[in-house]
């Protein structure tokens, strides 16, 4: 079998040659809401966040990182699945709340959170706030005294584990901005912990995404463990600690695989258990925060080939979504799988680049497609649940694609296409 030919988690192909993603036809779908549309397959998403679940146990906070991908209609299945959802913006707030997200829920994120941020999230009840830095801790403390709230607080450490992952998704050690390296972070905690409007409840560390390793996750509990036994020491429980999101998705379906909820579970939740003895403190509370983990492989970008040229011994395939609708390709050399969605073809397959229709030279993916490939044919790029959508943007003045949730052979819109005189909306015209 070539490797165009192995289909990611959800795509199956059926008798008439098309492919089809939550059991929806895939040409059907391109026909319901035109292209470039994202699918989003409910049943792939829940089967990830059962699977988390059932390895981490009820006791472990399980929160999806919302900027992997965020909508009303997902924050709602969020909620229904009984996770909590990490949030870093008013937006993101925002979203939540449209979908009547239970407060204590909510932790609120974000390493640069301004004033109006810290008060919306406290007005709003939230679970957790997770302070970065020690300015911003002051920030917290005075507008938790403005609204007569104790804030309910979280440290974010930065635990110096760098893990082996692209430069620019990695978050711990000097060389990354988040958090605070562990004397800084047990000097706020202490002052945290006497302040009356404050209640620190634990540490946070998360090192990065897309870590392959599960021996970094566990590795970053040490640090956060000398501190709660420093704490401890001083009288000041930590009863959560958070490990923080990063967990792998394949890519490509010859790709690696990567640890599975349960390898991570029994890493995560045995350093838990030895850290806490040796540390000489209670068990405290596990926390996870997967964001591509729960949705990355629910995803899915439907293009149509608007055409199909050779430069001398290369082929391109230009499709009319690009680097607006699909970003993480150029921003960071990702790897996507392509497959041509709207029929079967038994020609040889050839390189050939798919590119976007910016003015840029934004190539979504090189992988061997049909020969045969022409004008029409529909392309799915795989695996683009997170951080695509939630990173889309309106270079070019493009308008943003739908989103559709496919599940068990039904579909219906989740986010409607964005319309083009709408990239209009913000100006001012004098
Ligand atoms: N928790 C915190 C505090 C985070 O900053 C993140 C992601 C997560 C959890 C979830 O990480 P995940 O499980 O999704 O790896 N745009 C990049 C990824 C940036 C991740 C930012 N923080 C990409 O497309 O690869």
């Amino acid at each position: 079998m070539t490797i165009a030919e192995q289909l990611p988690p959800g795509i199956a192909r059926g008798a008439a040659g098309t492919a089809s993603f939550g059991g929806v036809d895939l040409a059907a779908l391109a026909q319901a809401y035109g292209t470039p549309l994202l699918a989003f397959d409910g049943e792939l998403f829940d089967q990830s966040v059962a699977a988390f679940r059932s390895a981490f146990g009820p006791q472990t906070d399980i929160s999806y990182a919302a900027k992997a991908f965020l909508c009303i209609a997902l924050a709602r299945r969020v909620a229904s699945r009984g996770l909590t959802l990490d949030v870093c913006s008013l937006g993101e707030l925002r979203t939540a709340q449209a979908a009547a997200f239970p407060a204590d829920g909510l932790r609120f994120h974000g390493c640069g959170k301004y004033d109006a941020e810290l008060e919306a999230a406290l007005a709003a009840g939230v679970g957790r706030i997770v302070v970065d830095n020690e300015e911003e801790l002051e920030r917290v403390e005075c507008a938790a005294a403005r609204l007569r709230r104790r804030a309910p607080i979280l440290l974010r450490v930065n635990t110096g584990i760098e893990a082996h992952t692209h430069e620019m998704v990695r978050t711990a050690g000097e060389s990354s901005k988040f958090g605070m390296l562990p004397p800084r972070a047990l000097a706020a905690a202490l002052r945290a912990a006497a302040s009356g409007n404050l209640h620190v409840h634990g540490l946070h560390s998360h090192i990065g995404s897309q870590i392959y390793e599960p021996r970094f996750f566990s590795d970053a509990l040490e640090p956060l463990f000398e501190l709660a036994a420093a704490l401890h020491g001083e009288g000041v429980a930590v009863s959560e600690l958070v490990a923080g999101g990063g967990f792998a998705v394949r890519y490509a379906p010859d790709h690696e695989a990567p640890p599975s909820p349960a390898d991570l579970a029994g890493r995560l939740l045995a350093a838990l258990q030895t850290g806490a003895r040796s540390a000489g403190v209670p068990v405290p509370q596990l926390g996870i925060e997967p964001g591509r983990a729960l949705v990355g492989e629910a995803g899915l970008s439907l293009y149509r080939v608007l055409s199909v040229k050779n430069h001398g011994s290369k082929r391109f395939a230009i499709v009319d979504g690009s680097i607006a609708d699909n970003p993480r390709p150029a921003l960071y050399g990702s790897y996507h799988h392509a497959l041509l969605a709207g029929r079967r073809s038994a020609a040889r397959e050839r390189e050939t680049t798919v590119c976007g229709r910016s003015c840029e030279a934004d190539l979504l993916v090189t992988c061997p497609l049909a020969e045969d490939l022409q004008a029409g044919d529909l392309l799915a790029i795989c695996t683009t649940g997170a951080y695509t959508y939630s990173m889309a943007s309106n270079y070019n003045r493009f308008a943003k694609p739908p989103v559709v949730l496919v599940e068990s052979g039904r579909h219906h819109l989740w986010v409607r296409r964005e319309r083009d005189d709408e990239t209009l909306r913000y100006d001012v015209d004098t």
